[in-house]
């Protein structure tokens, strides 16, 4: 089945078709720059103007980086603080008149790396971590994801994890590719030391191969470490998928 998967970043908004059978995208996607502080009716337009540039009719799926609880945007660290309580799921239906489902985007990028990409085979205790205005996590048990961790979120060296290490410090510190594998594996170190885990999976911007050959020889960890297949595509893909079942994660992961 054809569905419009949207991804909410923190730089870009970025959408298309995508045959959720395959996980592959059916047209070129849209990208709009995300406006400035992303407030929820801001971001609602850009997500309007997505549909009417597919001229579609049909079901959407949505991720945005956020806690996401029924639809409704629990938590906003780097999106505005008018998130907080916003049914997103009604927010983006009256603004595109399609039925939307919502869930967050590294739990939709996971869920898009587990079906096609990365994760196929896994099994076990896999943590997906997105590195890019933040840092994303999604948790799996033999295949079964806890929604909504906030790993980026742990605490590390008296800061916030993702004010330490993600790609949008390594850019805005000009920390190069070395100095910024420090910060990761002493956020690895740290994430290991608090929950066991047989693989990582790299996502996000930094898990193309250009850029992973520059900082991934680098990083040690016990368990498995992994890089993202689908790259910037996987919350649109994951989104998609969610946005298929109407937001039932579970059968959407039963058929994974
Ligand atoms: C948010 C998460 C999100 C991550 C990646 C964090 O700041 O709290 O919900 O998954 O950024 O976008």
């Amino acid at each position: 089945m054809e569905i419009l998967g949207i991804d909410v970043g923190g730089s870009g908004i970025k959408g298309a078709p995508v045959d959720t059978q395959s996980g592959r995208l059916t047209a070129r996607r849209k990208r709009i720059a995300t406006p400035d502080g992303a407030h929820p009716a801001s971001v609602a337009e850009i997500t309007a103007a997505i549909v009417r540039h597919f001229c579609w009719t049909g079901p959407l799926g949505c991720c945005i980086p956020a806690r996401v609880r029924q639809g409704v945007a629990t938590t906003a660290a780097n999106i505005d603080q008018a998130w907080i309580g916003t049914d997103a799921a009604a927010l983006f239906s009256n603004a595109t008149g399609c039925p939307v489902a919502v869930l967050n985007d590294a739990d939709a990028a996971a869920v898009a790396e587990m079906r096609f990409g990365a994760g196929r085979e896994l099994g076990g205790v896999v943590l997906l971590l997105t590195f890019g205005t933040g840092i994303g996590s999604a948790l799996f048990n033999n295949r079964a994801l806890l929604p909504n961790t906030e790993f980026g979120h742990l605490y590390l060296n008296g800061m916030v994890a993702e004010h330490y290490a993600s790609d949008r410090i390594r850019k805005e510190n000009d920390l190069g590719w070395d100095g910024w594998a420090e910060r990761v594996q002493e956020y690895l170190d740290h994430v290991e030391r608090l929950l066991d885990i047989d693989t990582f999976i790299l996502g996000g911007g930094v898990s193309k191969p250009k850029k992973t050959a520059k900082y991934l020889h680098l990083l040690k960890t016990r368990a498995r470490l992994m890089t993202a297949e689908l790259m910037n595509e996987a919350g649109i893909i994951g989104a998609a998928c969610v946005g298929e079942s109407r937001g039932n994660l579970a059968e959407v992961l039963r058929n994974a």
